[in-house]
Parts: structure tokens; C-alpha cells; sequence
């Protein structure tokens, strides 16, 4: 069995450290019987396959699907452009920014995302700067209708066709999307395209472990194999340990603890990685579209939600911090440390410089971050701001396989602690007619 690489450690969000800002014994121990229940409602949601994405790390034969398929396009291409947005676009990228090229296979393809925007300068710097001969498109919609996804791929497919020919362009498509319905999944059956499913029972933002994020990781060289297994035993984790033993659903209870009474709605993500950016953007977009909702399960309107913020450090100390210490007591802040990095740079001895500079001397970068970090939750903590941190071993497919599963059930279990539905996004949809109608 794979070792943990991550840890979480919650003590500064509690009274005895931050004061009345932070969560009282009385408090936790009330939320631990509605802990317990929300984990079952959880657990039984996902055996009655009513949600999937608790059981995508354990689906081998999907696995193999975007194995068999990447090999494929391994073989033929140099490049492949990955189209999507939202949930069919974020866990990918997450998971292409955080594993640089040297931590993948060789030979491996470069990836390039577009689809998530309809900003003509950018697409047309991608599109000037690709082989298309060399160039494979991944079309990734689960609806197949989304404006800036499809707008995208008509323009690639259309290049691809008076680039390649009307016989052969198929052959650099791959598209992932809803196994049966839908015009994309029309459209590849018509135009023969290859394709992987995103299973009925997995909404977009739920879908990363799915050929959704797993097909262009394993395309760009990422282990797959041990990201669904490190998956995998964060969900063994969840059904074993109790809840108060439990990573996720100390941070979920934490966190809705905090919403209650003292109304700290503002949930701040930062790592101190430059490498997880992307990743905390995909936990804002999680959380953002799955708890922000105007009516509960009931039907009673609520208006709740975290407002998500996807903040990065150190940069964000001289950005963000000044906020987050003296602004109001709104706020629930989760860094992410890295224990190792996978390189490491010293400043240099000069032996000539003044005190004020020679005190930068011969310092390791990593001790450098791990000081920074520290040092801002320790500040916090002084200031009774409540936060945590997430310790992860290293950024490798097995500290990334847990943290997308320890967000996905700890905000899966908030949604049941809200009681909203935290798997649609109604709220978009208003947007989305709006648009249809301008287009039409
Ligand atoms: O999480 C979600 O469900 C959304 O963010 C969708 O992923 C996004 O709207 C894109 O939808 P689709 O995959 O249908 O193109």
C-alpha cells in the first residue's frame, strides 16, 4: 500500500489558539453526530451510483479506456490541444501546471488549453504557434453544447480539415463527452472521431479523476496509475476512519462550523507553490458552483455559500495578507505547505556585502518558503485568524491524487451539511439563455 503524503493540520482553527474566532470544544462536538450523517448520506449516494466521483478511482476499465487511447495519440502526435471549461477544463490544467515536464514520461506530448475563453488574441497566438500535422484536439464537454468549448473546436476542426483533408482530420480528434446524448457525442459518431466517456453520474467540476483529467495526464506523461491510487486511499480513509480521525471531514465540519454563527464565509485557499496556482483555482471553482445556492433540498430559499478565494503565496503576503490580518473576521484561511521541493537553490556567500544584505546569505530557497509560510500562520494565529495547513510530502501524482480527493469529499460533505444540492449550478443557466438568445 502507497504511503500518505498529505496532512492536515487544523489546530489554529480552534478557540484554544485564535480565541473566539476559532471553533469551540462544545462546537465540534455538537457538528460530530451531523458529521456522521452527512458521511452516510455521502457513502449512500455513491452506492446507489446516484454520484460517481467518490468511485472513479476504483473504475480500472475507464482507466484503461484513456490509457489505450493516449498510447494512440502518443504514437502520432507532438502536441495536443486541450479544449474545455469549467470542470472539463480546470483539474486538467491543474494537474498539466503542477507535474512539469521533467517529473513526467519521456516522450510524452506538450499540452496547450484553450476553449475556456472566446478571447480571439489568444487563440489566435495558440493557433500561430501550432503544427497542426503534429497536432492532436482533445474536445472535452459532458453537455456537448457549451458556447466557448464548441466555438473553439469548430474553428480547430474546420484548420483540421483544410489542413489535413475531409478523409483523415477525424484522426486527430479525440472527444469526451456524455456516453450517449448530446450534439458532440452526434457529431463524433457522425465524423468517426475517437472518444472517451465522462460517466452519467459525474458532473463537470466532479469529473478530474475521470478521462476528463486522467486522458490528458496520461498523454503528457503523468503516472496515472498512482494518482488514482493515492485516490483511492484517501476514499479508503474517509469510509474507515471516524470523522473526527478524518482528514476531509474534520475540514468540511471545521469550515461549516465557521459559516454558522460567526459567519466566516470567505474561504481562502493558499499554497505555497507557484506550481499549485492552477490547483487552487480548480478548488475555488468546486467549491464556488457546487455550495453557492439560493434554495436548500427543501426547496427554502438560503442564499449560501463560501465566497472561494484562490490565493498564492509568499507573493500574496504583500497583496493579500494585510486582509486577511486586519480585515474583518470573515475569513477561514487553508495553506498548502510542500515539505520538498523537487529542486532547491542557496543564495550565494560573497564574503563583501554590508549586515543588512549579508543576513540573505547562504539561505536555501525551500527553508526560505517554509519560514515564509510559517511565519504568515503563525502572525494569523497571533491575530486570532483562524487557519489551517495542509502539509503535502512533495508535488507528485500521489500528493495530487489525495488533495483532489480530500476537496472533493470535503465539499461534497458540506453541500451535505447546507443541505443544498451540490451537484448542479442552476445559477449559470440564466447567463446561458440569455446568450443562446443573442445568438439566435
Ligand atoms: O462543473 C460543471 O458542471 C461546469 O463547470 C461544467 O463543467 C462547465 O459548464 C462545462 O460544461 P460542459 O462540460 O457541458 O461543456
Amino acid at each position: 500500500m502507497i504511503s500518505r503524503s498529505l496532512r492536515y493540520d487544523a489546530a489554529n482553527m480552534r478557540e484554544d489558539r485564535v480565541g473566539k474566532y476559532g471553533v469551540k470544544d462544545s462546537e465540534w462536538k455538537e457538528m460530530l453526530p451531523r458529521l456522521r450523517s452527512a458521511k452516510s448520506a455521502l457513502q449512500k449516494l455513491s452506492r446507489k451510483n446516484e454520484q460517481g466521483f467518490l468511485n472513479l478511482p476504483f473504475e480500472r476499465a475507464l482507466h484503461q479506456e484513456s490509457i489505450k487511447t493516449s498510447e494512440r495519440v502518443t504514437s502520432l502526435f507532438t502536441d495536443m490541444v486541450v479544449l474545455g471549461i469549467g470542470g472539463s477544463d480546470l483539474g486538467a490544467r491543474a494537474l498539466n501546471q503542477a507535474l512539469p515536464e521533467s517529473q513526467k514520461k519521456k516522450g510524452a506530448l506538450k499540452l496547450h488549453f484553450a476553449g475556456s475563453s472566446t478571447d480571439p488574441d489568444e487563440l489566435s497566438s495558440l493557433l500561430a504557434s501550432l503544427n497542426l500535422k503534429k497536432t492532436c484536439v482533445n474536445v472535452i464537454s459532458k453537455s456537448g453544447g457549451t458556447l466557448e468549448t464548441m466555438s473553439s473546436f469548430l474553428v480547430f476542426r474546420d484548420l483540421l480539415q483544410k489542413r489535413i483533408g475531409k478523409k483523415k482530420f477525424n484522426r486527430h480528434i479525440v472527444a469526451t463527452t456524455d456516453p450517449e446524448s448530446g450534439v458532440l457525442r452526434e457529431l463524433a459518431k457522425k465524423e468517426a472521431y475517437a472518444t472517451l466517456p465522462i460517466p452519467t453520474n459525474v458532473g463537470g467540476r466532479w469529473s478530474v479523476l475521470s478521462p476528463v483529467g486522467i486522458f490528458p495526464a496520461a498523454v503528457s506523461g503523468v503516472d496515472t496509475d498512482m494518482l488514482l491510487a493515492s485516490a483511492r486511499r484517501c476514499v479508503d480513509r474517509f469510509h474507515e476512519l471516524t470523522v473526527g480521525e478524518c482528514d476531509c471531514t474534520q475540514y468540511a465540519g471545521l469550515h461549516a462550523i465557521g459559516m454558522g454563527k460567526r459567519k466566516q464565509n470567505i474561504h481562502v485557499l493558499m499554497p505555497y507553490a507557484k506550481r499549485l496556482s492552477e490547483f487552487a483555482k480548480w478548488v475555488r471553482q468546486l467549491t464556488a458552483e457546487s455550495l453557492g445556492k439560493k434554495t436548500n433540498r427543501k426547496g427554502k430559499t438560503v442564499f449560501t455559500g463560501p465566497t472561494p478565494v484562490a490565493s498564492i503565496g509568499p507573493e500574496d503576503q504583500h497583496s493579500q495578507l494585510q486582509l486577511y490580518s486586519e480585515g474583518p473576521f470573515d475569513k477561514l484561511i487553508t495553506f498548502i505547505n510542500v515539505k520538498n521541493f523537487s529542486s532547491d537553490i542557496r543564495t550565494p556567500v560573497s564574503g563583501n556585502l554590508d549586515p543588512g544584505m549579508k543576513r540573505f546569505e547562504n539561505k536555501s530557497f525551500s527553508k526560505l518558503i517554509h519560514i515564509e509560510q510559517k511565519a504568515t500562520a503563525d502572525s494569523l494565529k497571533q491575530l486570532n485568524r483562524p487557519n489551517g495547513t495542509i502539509e503535502i510530502s512533495s508535488i507528485d501524482e500521489r500528493s495530487l491524487g489525495e488533495l483532489f480527493m480530500f476537496f472533493e469529499i470535503a465539499i461534497a460533505l458540506m453541500g451535505e451539511l447546507l443541505d443544498v444540492n451540490a451537484y448542479n449550478q442552476p445559477g449559470v443557466e440564466l447567463s446561458k439563455k440569455l446568450m443562446e438568445k443573442s445568438l439566435s
